[in-house]
């Protein structure tokens, strides 16, 4: 029997999966059990912000685990300490709550939202308003914040309460609002809906609306968050800051941890038995991401991709102009789309079998998340092999 189909015969199928076994990375490069090169362009879906076996990365985590690895948060560790304080500093924002993953942290962002309505009104009837194409997570809540009926239809019941606006349409917005109205939750820069990115004066007025109708502005970072469109938070490119912040994937670069973030208005709103996690922040995850902040800033991670991305981007845009299967080319940094005139199932696979891994932002979307150490020399090799596919 085939590695494939024992896997097949274990596991629930909950993905469709590729007959490929991964079982070593090296830097910007993943192995599969053949011995099989993979040009890593998707990070584990944005994960891996330093490809593979970074060596400060790893060795901190050796440390850690020889150190501690868990706790509970009945108990504060001199790692979890710091690596709250770092990401308190790299936010901007006030207090810092531990989740494992993008999912609870909407989860967590959200509740904490409508508590403060909750404090402030004396009843628990807070509506939200998400966006159309939006991307939150998997619980009933996040589904629910989710914009794509495809995630929730065999779901329901779902929570109540939830409205759907238009990206970029601020009018969309305003006609949703009301005295109900708790909290705007947006991605800057859409993940999986497809890599939509908000107009600048657009999130602007988001804020100007929270301000006013004293809504909570949650900005989901999950994905473009920690770097990857090229500044540490992707709203210091819009001059804004949010009420909460909801971060994951390369926050801990290949540990499981999420975190929300809220600004002292909503973080005062949080109260003891509130909300919790077992896991959550433990000193071995909180040892990842305080070395995360440690790489970015040692290593100059944020010049790096700001350089690497534009070299990136100008090649993009050339194949665009040269390739009529290509419609546009979408995103920040290092989380880039390009739109396909077609299904873009057919070119991922091949690139696949070429040795490099992408992944799709719905049907004819190719989108790239590269590790964030990637070099031009990369850039090119990657490039070479997509004008394989595209020829
Ligand atoms: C913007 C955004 N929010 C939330 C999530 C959910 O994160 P997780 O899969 O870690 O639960 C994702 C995952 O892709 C995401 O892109």
């Amino acid at each position: 029997m085939s590695d494939y189909i024992r896997g097949e015969n274990a596991f629930l199928h909950a993905y469709g999966r590729y007959d490929i076994l991964l079982e070593k990375g090296e830097g910007v490069y993943l192995y599969d059990t053949n011995g099989k090169q993979y040009l890593d362009f998707y990070s584990g879906i944005g994960v891996n912000s330093f490809g593979h076996g970074y060596p400060a990365y790893t060795q901190a985590l050796k440390d850690q685990i020889d150190q501690l690895t868990h706790v509970s948060n009945y108990f504060y560790t001199p790692v979890s300490i710091e690596a709250a304080e770092r990401v308190k500093e790299a936010t901007q924002l006030e207090g810092v709550f531990f989740c494992n993953s993008g999912t609870e942290a909407t989860e967590g962002a959200l509740k904490l939202a409508r508590k403060y309505y909750y404090l402030k009104h004396g009843k628990a009837d807070s509506e939200i308003i998400s966006f159309h194409s939006s991307f939150h997570g998997r619980s009933t809540g996040s589904v629910k914040l989710t914009g794509n009926p495809h995630y929730q239809e065999a779901f329901g019941p779902l929570i109540e309460g939830v409205q759907y606006a238009t990206l970029n349409d601020i009018d969309s917005v305003k006609s949703l609002i009301n005295e109900r109205t708790g909290a705007i939750i947006v991605e800057p820069l859409q993940g999986e809906g497809g890599l939509s990115l908000c107009k600048k004066e657009f999130l602007k007025e988001l804020r100007e609306l929270c301000d006013q109708h004293d809504i909570c502005l949650i900005l989901d970072e999950v994905q473009c968050g920690m770097g990857r469109t090229g500044t540490i938070m992707t709203y210091f490119q819009y001059d804004i800051l949010p009420d909460i912040v909801c971060l994951a994937k390369g926050i801990g670069a290949g540990v499981p941890v999420g975190a929300f973030v809220a600004n002292k208005k909503f973080a005062e709103a949080m109260a003891p038995g509130d909300h919790g996690s077992t896991y959550g922040g433990n000193p071995f995850v909180c040892a990842a991401v305080k070395t995360v902040f440690d790489i970015m800033e040692n290593d100059r991670i944020l010049d790096h991709v700001q350089d690497v991305s534009a070299y990136l981007i100008q090649q993009l845009d050339q194949l665009v102009e040269d390739y009529d299967v290509l419609e546009s080319r979408r995103g920040l940094g290092l989380m880039l789309g390009l739109v396909f005139k077609e299904e873009v199932k057919p070119y991922i696979k091949e690139l696949l079998d070429d040795g490099v891994i992408v992944v799709s932002a719905g049907a004819n979307i190719l989108r790239m998340l590269p590790p964030l150490v990637i070099t031009k020399e990369h850039v090119d090799l990657f490039i070479n092999k997509l004008k394989k596919v595209l020829g």
